[in-house]
């Protein structure tokens, strides 16, 4: 089969300007192993996004691997309404164990932006619970991504990928981020938090946020004490606290989860991506006590939380996720991210400065990034004209290089598997491409 014209005839690709297509192959991936993707032709590239931010140990993990298998020789799938398994119990064991104190209760989907839905869903229905009834809408911060399905995307804060959706959305309330990691940021972020809530808390369910880094709004990595601050915030005013831990959960930001850097527990958190270590589509929305005994009662109340999917908690996922914690904890993974992180950051602070295209350079755990400059030096940016980020996805293929730039911001989210001596090299690599440009 001639794959790659079946792909143009047939397939349409997420995020993707298909007529991009008409001028170029997609790479047609046929293997992964650790830190690489090989195509067709045997041409090997360094993942450095971890595929979508997913795979935490680097591609086919022998002990992921293995637990796919064996449980996929004892039990494929099973309605998770009124019937449960063995390994959905082994993970939702592990996850209280090690998720944020408080989060006492797990609920499964099957990707980021449901766990988000599911989140919202419950802040709601508990406040109408407890007869709270004019709470009915939800914060968000600027420049946030939550997912793409219509809930998450009405607290969702990129014009680029959300303003054409507005007419369907639900009405929510944006407040100012913090932009960057300066405490100044954080505290005139939560100042401005503060106004808004005095005005408006009577109808906030809650304020979801992406903790510590905002991902897909270019990289944004702020100060803990802004999570610290709405914590107290969310506290003072009666409003849940949502961590949407997709992106940054497990490992990371160089602590398990990203608010484990404020140390502060949200109501409501959620995790997806890395909890299988990219090799199963799964998440989880984890609520508190107080939240779930709001829906505890008899059926006739009507109390009961309305929500689940056909693949909800599903047995070869969960398999997965609870292999890939165990991983965590036995490898003793945070101890050597702890060193990685320490060698990238060093690295790129002082190899990207080399280049007169790096602005903004930013490093926390296992993510690295910068925004490209025409002339970092007089801060003259590109126009979109350059649409210079694509251009720098096509030469890092060139490279043996997987980048994907969000905009003019180009990042690496390597995987734990990653050596020194493989960071030296995907800098190198990189340098080439910054040296190649206009
Ligand atoms: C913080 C955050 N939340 C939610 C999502 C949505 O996850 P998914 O793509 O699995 O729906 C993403 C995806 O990038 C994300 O970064």
């Amino acid at each position: 089969m001639n794959y790659i014209q079946k792909d143009r005839d047939l397939i349409w690709h997420p995020f993707t300007q298909m007529k991009d297509y008409a001028q170029r192959d997609h790479l047609l991936i046929v293997r992964g192993d650790g830190l690489f993707l090989e195509d067709v032709d045997g041409n090997k590239y360094y993942d450095t996004v971890s595929s979508w931010w997913t795979c935490t140990h680097g591609h086919n993990h022998p002990r992921l691997v293995k637990a796919l298998r064996d449980q996929s020789e004892k039990l494929d799938h099973v309605i998770f309404s009124g019937m449960t398994h063995p390994s959905a119990i082994e993970l939702a064991d592990e996850l209280v164990k090690i998720a944020p104190e408080g989060l006492a209760k797990v609920f499964f989907s099957d990707n980021g932006s449901t766990a988000v839905e599911v989140a919202l869903k419950m802040s709601f229905q508990y406040w109408h619970h407890i007869g709270q009834k004019q709470k009915n809408t939800f914060m968000y911060l600027s420049g946030s991504y939550h997912g793409d399905t219509l809930g998450a995307v009405s607290i969702g804060g990129i014009e680029l990928f959300h303003a054409i959706f507005k007419p369907l959305l639900f009405d929510a309330i944006q407040v100012p981020a913090p932009t960057g990691n300066s405490l100044d940021a954080a505290r005139s972020a939560l100042r401005e938090l503060e106004i808004f809530l005095t005005a408006e808390s009577n109808r906030i369910c809650g304020l979801i946020i992406e903790p510590i880094v905002q991902a897909a709004g270019g990289m944004n990595m702020y100060h803990p004490a802004y999570l610290r601050g709405a914590r107290a915030l969310c506290d003072q005013f009666g409003i849940h606290l949502i961590a949407d831990e997709v992106a940054v959960g497990f490992g990371r930001t160089g602590r398990m989860f990203g608010c484990d850097h404020a140390g502060i527990a949200p109501d409501l958190v959620c995790f997806s991506k890395a909890l299988t270590g990219g090799m199963m589509p799964l998440s989880v929305t984890m609520a508190t006590q107080v939240i779930y005994d709001a829906f505890y009662d008899d059926h006739t109340t009507m109390k009961t939380f309305f929500h689940g999917h056909s693949y909800t908690g599903h047995p070869l996922a969960t398999a997965v996720a609870a292999e890939n914690l165990r991983l965590f904890r036995e490898d003793n993974v945070l101890a050597r991210i702890e060193h990685l992180s320490e060698y990238l950051g060093h690295a790129v602070r002082t190899r990207w400065t080399s280049s007169n295209h790096v602005s903004n350079i930013r490093h926390i755990g296992m993510i690295a990034a910068f925004d490209l400059r025409k002339d970092a030096a007089s801060d003259i940016p590109y126009t979109s004209d350059d649409r210079i980020g694509f251009e720098v996805y096509l030469r890092g293929l060139e490279e043996g290089l997987i980048l994907r730039p969000l905009g003019d911001t180009i990042y690496y989210w390597l995987p734990y598997c990653v050596t020194t001596a493989d960071i030296d090299e995907i800098i190198t690599r990189t340098l080439r491409i910054l040296d190649s440009l206009h």
